[in-house]
């Protein structure tokens, strides 16, 4: 059996999300983020075309370090304005029977309980279908935002990461026993306080005492999701994260960054197959190569290197430099925002280099356009030589970059035995991604100690029955 290709839209919701400038393209829909029909539209579309999930990004601050405030972002609607993805879930939910939903969420503003009411309401709504994509957040326009003077160091947030992991996993794995609710009409008892309990958590950054106030939904945690890139982000990810956006400069570099996060969790006692990896992939498709061509043509033209300087410019106007310059150099000299550069850009490329590398969608190991056939032979390799499980799909325009790949390359990846013909009707999203019969975090996974009553009272300094 070949290997099938997991596919995620890649969403958020605003307008552009990582397209910069193709919202003016006149067949883009973005401009209708407000309105639940397009996301319930979107959501219809994807069903028909068994997506595995719509991934949905998520920034809570604008990016106001590119010349010094958030001009640029504002004109070029670079993540702004942009809406809380949880919202959309319930409405798409509502409109479909199978599509998983994933939603960014970070642990760094927020304390944790508020947000595991919020999963498990979720994951009850959708019967199993949510993922949580953690993230510990960049911006330091968010830390404003949230009654910080500047960003909380970067492995600190993930320290601080892994102690808001502990608190869910406690209260969704731990709190409440399978059958805790009994709905016993004659005796009046509803839930058994004997299978409830209080988490007591008491730690470095969070208090608090529990009992959680949702009751098991089907998966309890949702699937987690995590795209670190540092080491400690794949430390991170080793330790959690059930499926990871990976990355590289090439197909060989990708591969050994999965076999190295693949390591890292069998250090941590977990399997080398519980973690799925998935790229974010470019994919321009079209029946002929004069549409392929007319396509890419139309998306280069269309494209907003300001739009791409400001989001993901790590804060330095790169115009400014001379383009023979290196980025050794600027980190050398510790140019403010130096410290992001070195996981994102090699010490040797230029800065001529790196700007024409912005807006350019059309390069990488993720990048395909072509018909039907060039498009499937190159998503073949990226799964059999690169190793990854999956992709999230790019969108270049909305709905029409799904709706392409759903007319064109779906069918020619079922011809191939890659991709699902029909949903298994009611599955989880961790059943999908995982198999039949699994719709809980497996038992090797750190969240799962706690449903044994004994370990999470031997991790609260006073364990508390409720009855
Ligand atoms: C595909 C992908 C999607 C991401 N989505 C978000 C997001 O929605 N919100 C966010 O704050 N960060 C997002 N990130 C950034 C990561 O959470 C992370 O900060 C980044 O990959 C750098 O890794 P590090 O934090 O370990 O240095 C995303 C990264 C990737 C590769």
């Amino acid at each position: 059996m070949p290997k099938r290709i997991h596919v995620n839209l890649f969403e958020m919701n605003c307008v552009g999300h990582i397209s910069h400038g193709l919202w003016v393209h006149p067949d883009n829909n973005r401009h209708r983020f407000n309105d639940l029909g397009f996301w319930t539209e979107l959501a219809e579309l994807l069903e028909h075309g068994t997506f595995d999930a719509v991934f949905l990004a998520d920034v809570i601050g604008a990016y106001d370090g590119f010349r010094g405030g958030p001009q640029t972002a504002l004109r070029e609607a670079v993540q702004i304005p942009n809406n809380d993805p949880l919202l959309l879930i319930p409405a798409m939910a509502a409109v479909t029977r199978n599509l998983g939903f994933a939603a960014t969420f970070s642990t760094t503003y927020e304390p944790p309980f508020a947000f595991a009411r919020r999963m498990s309401t979720l994951d009850h709504l959708t019967k199993g279908r949510v993922a949580w994509n953690v993230v510990t957040s960049y911006l330091p326009n968010a830390a404003r935002n949230f009654g910080l003077a500047d960003e909380v160091e970067h492995d600190r947030r993930y320290a601080i990461a892994d102690e808001y992991l502990d608190v869910l996993y406690k209260l969704w794995e731990g709190s409440w026993d399978d059958d805790a609710v009994i709905r016993d009409r004659d005796n009046r008892v509803y839930t058994d306080p004997a299978k409830v309990r209080y988490i007591n958590h008491v730690g470095e950054h969070y208090r608090v005492a529990g009992p959680h106030l949702s009751e098991p939904s089907r998966q309890r945690t949702p699937v987690i999701y995590q795209a670190g890139a540092s080491d400690a982000g794949r430390g991170f990810a080793a330790r959690h994260a059930e499926a990871v956006f990976v990355g590289g400069f090439s197909l060989d570099d990708v591969r050994a960054n999965i076999e190295d996060t693949k390591d890292r969790a069998v250090a941590y006692g977990r399997g080398r197959d519980d973690i799925k990896f998935l790229a974010g992939a470019a994919v321009i498709v079209g029946r002929t190569d004069a549409e392929v061509d007319r396509k890419v043509a139309e998306f280069r033209r269309l494209r907003s290197v300001e739009g791409h300087l400001a989001h993901a410019g790590a804060g330095l106007d790169w115009t400014r430099y001379h383009p023979d310059e290196r980025v050794a150099d600027i980190i050398a000299r510790q140019d403010p925002g130096h410290q992001r550069l070195t996981s994102r850009f090699r010490p040797e490329q230029t800065v001529g280099e790196v700007l024409e590398r912005f807006g350019g969608f059309d390069r990488g190991p993720f990048f395909v356009a072509g018909t039907p056939k060039v498009v499937a032979d190159e998503l073949e390799r990226w799964v059999d030589h690169g190793g990854i499980d999956g992709i999230n799909l790019r969108q270049f325009l909305t709905p029409g970059t799904a709706a392409d790949f759903i007319e064109l390359v779906v069918p020619e990846l079922r011809r191939r035995g890659r991709y699902r013909e029909s949903y298994d009707d009611g599955e989880t999203l961790r059943e999908r991604l995982f198999g039949a019969g699994r719709p809980r975090l497996p038992d090797a996974h750190p969240g799962a100690r706690y449903r044994d009553p004994a370990a999470l009272a031997a991790a609260t300094p006073e364990p508390v029955p409720v009855g």
